[in-house]
C-alpha cells in the first residue's frame, strides 16, 4: 500500500521534492508507461491544491492525445499549436498562464478554469507527452510550480 500524507501548506520547493520522491517510489521497477502516467497524476490530484485537472496529453503522429488524468473529462486530441496544451507541444517550452481567458486559443475543457500550467516532457530531445494542470483559481502557478513540475517531467520522462 502507499499512503502518501503531504502537507499542502508547506513551502512549494519542498512539496514538490516530497512529490518527486513519491513518484519514484511508485514508479520504481515498473515499465508500464500508462500506470506510470495513471500513479503520477493522481499523485499531482493528491499533493497540489487547487486542480480541477491533472494529467498527461501524449504525443501521437505529431499531436496531441489524451492520456491519464484526474478531473472531469476533457478534450481527447488537440492539434499541435492549439491551445495551452498545443503551444507546450510546439515551442517545447513550459507555458504558465495566469487568466486562460486571455490567452489566444485556450480550450476550455472545463468552464471553471481560470489558469493553467503544461509543461512537455522531453525525451532525447523531443516533446513525447505534456503535462497538464488546471486550476479554479486566477493565478494558481509561479515559478516554483512550473520548477518543481519540469524536475518531475525529467524525472519521468524515461517511464512513460
Ligand atoms: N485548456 C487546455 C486543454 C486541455 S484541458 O484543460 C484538460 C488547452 O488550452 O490546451
Amino acid at each position: 500500500m502507499f499512503a502518501f500524507t503531504p502537507d499542502p501548506a508547506q513551502p512549494k520547493p519542498e512539496l514538490y521534492r516530497e512529490l518527486a520522491g513519491a513518484a519514484e517510489a511508485l514508479t520504481r521497477d515498473e515499465p508500464d508507461g500508462v500506470a506510470n502516467m495513471a500513479n503520477i497524476a493522481a499523485l499531482l490530484w493528491q499533493f497540489l491544491p487547487a486542480l480541477n485537472w491533472a494529467g498527461f496529453y501524449r504525443v501521437v503522429d505529431g499531436n496531441l492525445v489524451l492520456g491519464p488524468f484526474q478531473g472531469k473529462p476533457a478534450c481527447i486530441r488537440i492539434a499541435a499549436g492549439q491551445g495551452v496544451c498545443g503551444a507546450a507541444l510546439a515551442s517545447g517550452q513550459t507555458q504558465l498562464v495566469p487568466d486562460v481567458h486571455a490567452f489566444p486559443g485556450h480550450i476550455a475543457c472545463d468552464a471553471a478554469s481560470q489558469s493553467e500550467l503544461v509543461v512537455p516532457v522531453l525525451r532525447d530531445g523531443a516533446v513525447i507527452a505534456v503535462i497538464d494542470l488546471d486550476s479554479p483559481q486566477l493565478a494558481r502557478f509561479d515559478t516554483d510550480d512550473a520548477h518543481g513540475i519540469e524536475a518531475l517531467a525529467s524525472q519521468i520522462a524515461p517511464l512513460i
